[in-house]
């Protein structure tokens, strides 16, 4: 296969800006596993280095996960990461995470 990103089976993170509904300061953070290699802990571990960057790199104050109510999955990565929940945001469960605190460590 071509396509190393298809061949490693590997897994993703991303950020997106300015997406709607975020306040000022915000980041949202996405991402996903390939089924074999799920539970693991790799989605929690990245997204932790993820924030590490984000604390490090730019001056964002909270990184955001928009996590369906149904995804029990990805619930519990955002709970492993001690993230905040605010369930009043659309019908996503809304979670974040204070950049700040990362900074200060
Ligand atoms: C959401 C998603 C990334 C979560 O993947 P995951 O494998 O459950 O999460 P982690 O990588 O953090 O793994 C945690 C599990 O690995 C286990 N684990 C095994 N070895 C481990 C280790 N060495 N260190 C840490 N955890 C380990 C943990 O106990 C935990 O298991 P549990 O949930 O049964 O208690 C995955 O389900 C996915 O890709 N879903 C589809 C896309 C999606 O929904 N993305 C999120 C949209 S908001």
């Amino acid at each position: 296969m071509n396509d190393p990103w298809r061949a490693n089976q590997t897994w993703a993170s991303s950020c997106l800006y300015g997406r709607p509904g975020l306040l000022p300061g915000e980041v949202n953070i996405g991402y996903n596993v390939f089924l074999a290699h799920r539970g693991r802990g790799y989605a929690t571990r990245a997204v932790r280095l993820l924030f590490n960057h984000l604390a490090a790199n730019t001056d964002h104050s909270v990184a955001t996960l928009l996590i369906n109510p149904g995804n029990q999955r990805s619930i519990g990565v955002a709970e492993r990461l001690g993230c905040e929940r605010r369930p009043d945001f659309d019908d996503n469960a809304y979670y974040k995470h204070q950049l700040e605190k990362v900074r200060s460590r």
